[in-house]
């Protein structure tokens, strides 16, 4: 399976990400955005970022010539039909990615791999759709795409070893590490991040700690990049109970019950950073923790 022409839909964060790094990468890549004024922003927003790297000497002036010549923002799904892998990164809506695969089951060649870049959602209930589970994959990347070097490959339960092994190598052609992961809730990332993230909001629920010194307890004794109630804060309190609520209904145990503060700050409109406040107040890059223990 030689991958040479790749097609990513939707242009989003990680859509457009996902397009500039394989474009960057030597790969003919075709993008499309089904909102038109997104759509008709969408290269300039590409070419963008590729000039903030080479002022920052990350990337060289003919390597940015280079990916705008294999770089095209198409009007509709109708060129998929060339290409030999689809990154699929629509909103998060199984609803949603079962119509896209629908037609990308029809259009694509016979031999095209199919991935959704879904971050929580069932690879093999969106396999479904495209009438040819082998070809389905899990392809997922992590914000900003750019930056993190891990791949979540993730099998389906049709999904072909072939399959596996071709979304492998592409990930490591970009650069990245590929880790390959059945298609359980959560995948590997999800469910232990969300399980840390959790914890850690039930320790400040006990007032075992306060949230600065939790956080530290993971970076500075366990060497992470990020505590877990910074890291929750930025993915969005929302999306974090959103996964969560899924986990829990389909994990036993009770391991993934949402905690009562986490549920109360999204009922209260604190998402995290993007809402301005959540176990941190935030301004722009700038933290400061929440004292819980005043409320209590
Ligand atoms: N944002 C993250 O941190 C992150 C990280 C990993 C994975 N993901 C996953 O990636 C996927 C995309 O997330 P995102 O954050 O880029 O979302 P986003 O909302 O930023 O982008 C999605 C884009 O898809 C477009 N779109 C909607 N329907 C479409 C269609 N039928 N055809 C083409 N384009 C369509 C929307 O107009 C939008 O621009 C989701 O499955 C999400 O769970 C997101």
């Amino acid at each position: 399976m030689k991958i040479e022409r790749v097609f990513v839909v939707g242009g989003g964060t990680m859509g457009r990400g996902i397009a500039s790094l394989s474009a960057l990468s030597g790969y003919a890549t075709v993008v499309f955005e089904a909102e038109a004024a997104a759509r008709a922003r969408l290269r300039q927003a590409i070419e963008g970022s590729w000039e903030r790297a080479a002022e920052k000497g990350k990337l060289r002036p003919e390597a940015i010539a280079g990916a705008g010549a294999r770089l095209t923002v198409a009007e509709g799904l109708a060129t998929a039909a060339d290409a030999d892998l689809v990154v699929e990164a629509v909103p998060e809506s199984l609803e949603l990615k079962q119509r896209v695969f629908t037609d990308l089951g029809k259009l694509c060649r016979p031999s095209a791999i199919l991935g959704s870049n879904t971050s929580s959602l069932s690879i093999s209930e969106i396999a479904r759709a495209a009438e040819r589970p082998d070809r389905v994959v899990g392809i997922h990347f992590f914000n900003p795409v750019a930056v993190m070097p891990l791949v979540e490959i993730v099998r389906g339960r049709e999904t072909s070893d072939a399959t596996v092994e071709a979304a492998a190598d592409f990930a490591a052609s970009l650069g990245k590490t590929p880790i390959r992961v059945a298609d359980a809730p959560g995948f590997a990332t999800s469910r232990l991040g969300v399980a840390l993230g959790l914890e850690a909001m039930r320790m400040v629920e006990e007032g075992v700690a306060g949230v600065e010194d939790i956080d530290r307890a993971m970076e500075l004794g366990y060497g992470h990049r990020m505590g877990p109630l910074k890291t929750s804060d930025l993915v969005g309190l929302d999306v974090r109970l959103a996964i969560a609520e899924t986990l829990s209904r389909e994990l036993s145990g009770g391991r993934f019950a949402p905690p009562a503060l986490l549920s109360r700050l999204v009922a209260q409109g604190k998402t995290g950073r993007k809402s301005g406040e959540g176990f941190y107040r935030w301004d722009g890059d700038s933290a400061s923790a929440v004292d819980f223990r005043e409320e209590s």
